[in-house]
């Protein structure tokens, strides 16, 4: 396990998106898989950046997210469609047939899951997957519990996530109750994990992910098992590291 702490958001930010640039110049058609919220947000503007410097081009990378929630169409200004294509998608080179994100309107939300991991399993392993953290330690959005599943499913969103999220709607009973997230199996399958954290509010569980003992009660411990994780934290979220 490698961990990189950083001074600035600017300087993680840039650090992180040069993985990623790193990625797309050495393979000829990288599998990217990738994370919404607000961690990423820096990452994909430090992205577009090179992207418009000319020394980044993704017209043959795949990639794939993370999750989408249940019942919100693309053009809902929270699915994770629209900030793909708001925060990244819409200002990069990649065609759109090279960009997956699961359907959350899909008429059956388990099929689709099926549809997914066929998508999957099609592009070979994903090489790097890129990860925020939950408070709740979640990756994807693989809610703590007494199991974990490998592939693609349907999940029914924990209280404490949806409040999290709350902050993205105009009143709680908008956040969705379920979303389909890809499953730990499928990303501890990647080449490659850039696990990114900022935040004072997420030391605790980054310190307990990392160095506690690995239980699916908190998911992100999971990570530990990985043979190439890269750990990338703000020093507020790092504080309890070393
Ligand atoms: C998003 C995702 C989630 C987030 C996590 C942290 O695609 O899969 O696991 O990475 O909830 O969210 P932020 O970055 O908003 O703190």
């Amino acid at each position: 396990m490698d961990i990189r702490i950083f001074d600035s958001h600017e300087a993680l930010d840039k650090a992180a998106s040069e993985v990623m640039v790193e990625l797309a110049r050495s393979k000829e058609r990288p599998v990217f898989g990738l994370a919404t919220g607000g961690t990423p947000v820096g990452i994909y503007q430090a992205l577009i950046q090179v992207f418009s410097e000319e020394r980044l081009s993704l017209k043959h990378a795949l990639a794939f997210n993370l999750d989408e929630y249940v019942g919100l169409p693309p053009s809902h200004s929270q699915s994770y469609a629209y900030y793909m294509l708001q925060h990244l998608f819409g200002h990069v080179d990649m065609p759109p047939d090279q960009r997956h994100i699961p359907d959350g309107m899909a008429r059956d939300p388990h099929q689709e899951c099926l549809r997914y991991d066929q998508l999957l399993a099609e592009a070979g392993r994903i090489d790097l997957q890129l990860l925020g953290l939950g408070h709740n330690g979640h990756i994807g959005f693989n809610e703590p519990g007494r199991g974990l599943e490998r592939g693609t499913h349907v999940v029914s969103l924990q209280e404490e996530t949806r409040e999290a999220n709350a902050r993205f709607f105009s009143e709680m009973e908008e956040v969705p109750k379920q979303a389909i997230t890809m499953g730990m199996g499928t990303i501890l399958q990647a080449r490659m994990i850039l696990l990114v954290v900022k935040g004072k509010d997420k030391a605790d569980v980054l310190s307990s992910a990392l160095t506690g003992p690995i239980t699916t009660e908190l998911p992100a411990s999971l990570l530990q098992t990985h043979p190439h994780l890269l750990v990338m934290a703000d020093r507020e979220a790092g504080a309890q590291l070393f």
